[in-house]
């Protein structure tokens, strides 16, 4: 995957959160951001995504310009999972997944239950295909909101917090998924807190504070860091 990012500035109610933001980087398969509470992490996921256009400043991932593209273009390429999940609160699981087939993917309804349903059984999730959001765990709902996105085979996914309300060994099957995907050539933005999954899940650190990239290089910076920031970062996270 490529991405350029040149100069982003990026600010909420005056308070500038992002300050010239640059970088490229031409083969990374998967890249996890890190760095402390607040760092601007999520910030720059929503930029990256077009869910949010910056202030100023040009993005470019996979050589589309992404502030230029046709957002309903754009979402065909790319997918994304929030925090919070953003599934319909008024359809099941199965809909929520099967809708998205249907309607941006053309996808025949039976094609689309099938892929679905396939989906579901790889998350353990089937038993749980016909109850809405409200009636889902935090983790079912959030594994329905990764599904939903994986089903369309995005280019690349961004991921913020993927593994938030996941136990360990739902952890490891997101993982898995992760790895197994980048194989067959999806790429991956993942923003997570938790080192030891982002030295698995991702090739490629770059790790944020105060709104700027402080350091960025292959995973191996994890246990070599050369600035102090990241150093610290890594010790306190470990303890
Ligand atoms: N929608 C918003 N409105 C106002 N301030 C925001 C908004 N989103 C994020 N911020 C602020 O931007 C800064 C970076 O937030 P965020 O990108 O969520 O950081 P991180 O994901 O690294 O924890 C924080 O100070 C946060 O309060
Ligand atoms: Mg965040």
């Amino acid at each position: 995957m490529r991405i350029k990012l040149d100069n982003i500035q990026h600010s909420y109610h005056d308070k500038t959160i992002l300050q010239n933001l640059s970088l490229q980087l031409d083969h990374a398969e998967a890249i996890a951001i890190i760095g402390p509470s607040g760092a601007g992490k999520s910030t720059l996921l929503r930029l990256m995504s077009k869910i949010e256009t910056p202030d100023r400043g040009e993005i470019y991932i996979n050589d589309i310009d992404v502030i230029k593209s046709e957002a309903n273009e754009y979402y065909k390429k790319v997918g994304f999972v929030f925090q919070s999940h953003n599934l319909f609160p008024h359809l099941t699981a199965l809909q929520n997944i099967t809708l998205v087939l249907e309607k941006v993917h053309n996808k025949t309804s039976e094609e689309a239950r099938r892929l679905a349903i396939d989906l579901l059984t790889q998350f353990e999730l089937v038993e749980h295909m016909n109850k809405r959001p409200s009636q889902l765990s935090g983790g079912q709902a959030q594994r329905v909101s990764i599904i939903r996105s994986l089903a369309i085979s995005p280019e690349v996914m961004f991921l913020d917090e993927p593994t938030s309300a996941l136990d360990p060994i739902l952890t490891r099957e997101v993982l898995r998924t992760i790895l197994k995907l980048r194989e067959k050539n999806m790429r991956f933005v993942i923003v997570t807190h938790e080192l030891g999954f982002a030295k698995k899940a991702a090739d490629y650190i770059l790790f944020m504070e105060d709104g700027k990239i402080i350091e960025h290089g292959p995973v191996s910076i994890l246990d070599k860091p050369q600035t102090e920031s990241l150093k610290k970062f890594v010790e306190y996270v470990m303890e």
